[in-house]
């Protein structure tokens, strides 16, 4: 018995030697990352008797970290009598509006800012360095000065779609502040329901608040009809005047702003089904967009829009403007004699006009106006601010034109997959590993210095079609925020995907502690190849969400075991080379087995004619991108994916005439953002360029119907022929994109 209890130790102390976590993560283990950080020697204890000096301007501050402590620690008015002590710092010091040092030494905790705001987020450095510890009490010594890099670090919640508790919101909130994001952009109005209460118009929430179907895929697909409030099966909700308010004094403690979004003039289904008579067809449920020639829709967007401000007291006020459709505009009398007697070129332009009055009255009220960047497209107001979804464009255009930006392209959707779609709960598609969350520079190339000022920063979007309840919403924001937080506050330079791999990893404590239902790191490994065109050979490396696990792996088609060889470091592979990989943990295998055939084929380096040229909008690594050996992965935006609007036509020219054994072609199915395949791929060859001759034509059976992502690889097999030039022909007959890479030939 003895002998065994002391076998447990000995493996008990492997088995702590072996794990991955670090136990007691140091100050330089934050995210996000610090700008100067020095982890010294030694503890702080937190013991209840120790107390709280600060100056009047931080007792916020000051108040907060004593309410978080468990108000364990009292506010004292004697400075020197403190062993955590607040201090102004003066402007020479440069901390600026966020930034803030903090010097923790065994004897005393010493914030220093120059704002309350500042001294809030020291404040949170200390709670998350106290959640990141085995034992709460201690906190490890270390020398820090923060920062940040972008003053606008954005979390958008999207709760039209699906309605959640202040609670929630809350929650959401103090993870926010806790990776020092300032702003929570609240998504209030949709055409799923309307989330606040307005007194002027109270059917918004008794009428528009509440729909049919709980779920939105069921409520979408069918009549897309509201309910009453009272009703039994309503599904929906809303926020009270007062909850708002409370929300925004919650968020405000905690360093953060809250905007409210009021959709205009398009996503206003609801609006309408309840006033008709503000669309153009002047019925219910015809139209999602506001008739913009009708007086009375200002008179209820202005009503609306000083409740809001009343509740509000952002500088911002988010107008919606994505995604309106103009042809309700171009067939409604109204807005056509608007069009005509403001001369107003287009139906962007009559948008437009409508986002101009708006901007006019929130200045005048002296408010800000942002919105999506449509409201670019038909010219801007003159102090907007845009926020930049569609990817990058919109953004840099505005700020071509002076206009301060916000860049929120797909890289911060963090409604897309972000692991292998046949493994998660449904989303709205696209995929987006933490990995490229974690990549995304927000500042586009070829800036100026002066028009780089006009970036504000960058925010993470979670709409939430296909989140019903607050687990999913929380599983789709963690960990991915934590990589855009550190996107958003951290030095460009201090950039590094694998430190904060690392970093994370002491993370999920944090997040367990919290009751926070993160996206797990899962089993899933990516096998990539890149070609080394000197060696000619492929450089294989095998990335995986989790921190170094022990992944095995073989070259030989079979399938791995404990036994296979242990991956360590990238390794090279010549020709074709089918390898697969696993993690195994004590033994056993977890998750699924990985593959990727690695080809350093015969086409890698050859000249491709483009006989129709590809979309400007995905042009990946142009010319070279379907004979580079590197393979599109699972996201068409990875600049491996040539993307196709036309039909696709190529000929690769192999410099001589030879035997050619085999050529493929690979294509994306992802029917949600309209991808599909070619209706046929055809393979020609020809000695002269000129005279081709057809050796094969391969159609497929993929239904477009069919939402879920997927891959055509056409292969051709074409023993005993010769041929210098290759060409492949694939018909865009869905008329949507079309992602193609990797031609292979041997
Ligand atoms: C948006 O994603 N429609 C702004």
């Amino acid at each position: 018995m003895k002998r065994l209890f002391i076998l447990f130790i000995i493996l008990s102390f492997f088995y702590k030697a072996e794990a991955q976590y670090p136990v007691g993560a140091k100050a330089s283990d934050l995210i996000p990352k610090p700008t100067l950080c020095n982890d010294l020697p030694g503890f702080f204890e937190f013991q209840p008797e120790k107390t709280i000096y600060a100056p009047q301007e931080f007792t916020d501050a000051a108040n907060l970290l004593a309410e978080q402590l468990n108000g364990g620690n009292k506010i004292t008015g004697q400075a020197n009598k403190a062993a955590i002590v607040f201090t102004k710092a003066s402007p020479n010091e440069k901390l600026g509006a966020e930034g803030y040092k903090l010097n923790i030494s065994p004897e005393k905790i010493a914030i220093t800012a120059e704002t309350v705001l500042g001294a809030t987020h020291a404040v949170f450095s200390i709670l998350q360095l106290r959640f990141l510890q085995a034992d709460q009490s201690k906190l490890p010594c270390a020398v820090l000065t923060d920062t940040p890099r972008f003053g606008y670090r954005g979390m958008h919640l999207d709760v039209s779609r699906n309605f959640f508790p202040v609670s929630f919101i809350k929650k959401y909130i103090d993870l926010m502040a806790l990776y020092k994001y300032n702003t929570f952009h609240w998504h209030l109005t949709d055409g799923p329901g309307w989330r606040l209460e307005i007194r002027k118009y109270p059917e918004l929430t008794s009428e528009a608040a509440f729909r049919t179907h709980q779920k939105w895929t069921e409520w979408w697909k069918t009549g897309r009809k509201y309910s009453h409030e009272g009703d039994p099966t309503a599904y929906g909700g809303y926020y009270t005047q007062q909850e708002a308010r409370d929300i925004v004094a919650y968020a405000s403690k905690r360093g953060i702003t809250v905007i409210p979004e009021i959709e205009m003039p398009g996503h206003s289904d609801e609006v309408l089904a309840v006033f008709p008579e503000l669309s153009c067809s002047g019925k219910p449920y015809q139209n999602g967009e506001f008739c913009i020639g009708n007086p009375k829709t200002y008179t209820f967007l202005e009503d609306v829009l000083s409740e809001v401000m009343s509740i509000f007291p952002s500088t911002y006020i988010h107008v919606g403007g994505d995604e309106a459709n103009t042809k309700a505009w171009s067939q409604c009398e109204k807005c056509q004699k608007l069009k005509k007697d403001q001369g107003l070129k287009d139906e962007h332009e009559v948008q437009a006009y409508l986002i101009k009055h708006m901007e006019k009255f929130l200045k005048a009220h002296g408010r800000k106006l942002i919105g999506w960047d449509e409201i670019v497209d038909g010219g801007l107001p003159a102090d907007a601010t845009v926020m930049s979804w569609r990817g990058m464009s919109g953004g840099i255009k505005a700020i071509q034109q002076g206009h301060d930006v916000v860049m929120t392209p797909g890289e911060t959707y963090l409604d897309a997959y972000q692991s292998d779609p046949a493994t998660q709960p449904e989303a709205i598609g696209g995929y987006l590993p933490i990995s490229r969350v974690y990549n995304f520079e927000p500042v586009p190339e070829g800036l100026t210095n002066d028009q780089e000022k006009h970036l504000l920063g960058t925010q993470a979007n979670l709409w939430t079609e296909y989140m019903p309840t607050t687990y999913q919403v929380e599983y789709m924001a963690w960990p991915r925020a934590l990589a855009l937080a550190e996107v958003a506050w951290s030095k460009k330079e201090f950039r590094n995907f694998d430190d904060f791999q690392r970093r994370l990893n002491a993370h999920y404590l944090l997040l367990q502690r919290l009751n926070v239902n993160y996206y797990r790191p899962s089993g899933f490994l990516t096998i990539l190849a890149q070609p080394d065109y000197g060696k000619q050979q492929n450089k294989i490396s095998i990335q995986s969400e989790q921190y170094k696990p022990e992944i095995r792996y073989t070259t030989d088609g079979t399938v791995p075991t404990a036994e296979s060889a242990l991956y360590a470091e990238p390794f090279y592979t010549s020709g074709r080379t089918e390898i697969k990989a696993a993690i195994f943990k004590s033994g056993g295998q977890e998750g699924g087995v990985a593959s990727n055939v690695a080809d350093y084929h015969r086409a890698i380096g050859e000249k491709v004619i483009f006989n129709k040229q590809w979309s400007d909008s995905y042009p990946a690594q142009k010319e070279l991108t379907l004979t580079n050996g590197v393979r599109g992965s699972l996201s068409y935006g990875d600049k491996q994916w040539l993307g196709y609007l036309e039909d696709f036509d190529v000929t690769i020219d192999m410099e001589s005439v030879q035997p050619i054994s085999s050529v493929s072609v690979k294509f994306m199915h992802q029917p949600g953002p309209g991808v599909f395949l070619p209706g046929y791929v055809e393979l020609q060859f020809s000695d002269d360029g000129k005279t081709f001759t057809t050796v094969q034509k391969q159609t497929h059976d993929f239904n477009p119907e069919n939402k879920e992502l997927g891959f055509k690889t056409f292969e051709f097999s074409c023993s005993n022929q010769q041929a210098r030039y290759i060409r492949l022909i694939g018909p865009n007959v869905m008329k949507g994109f079309m992602f193609v890479d990797e031609i292979v030939v041997y």
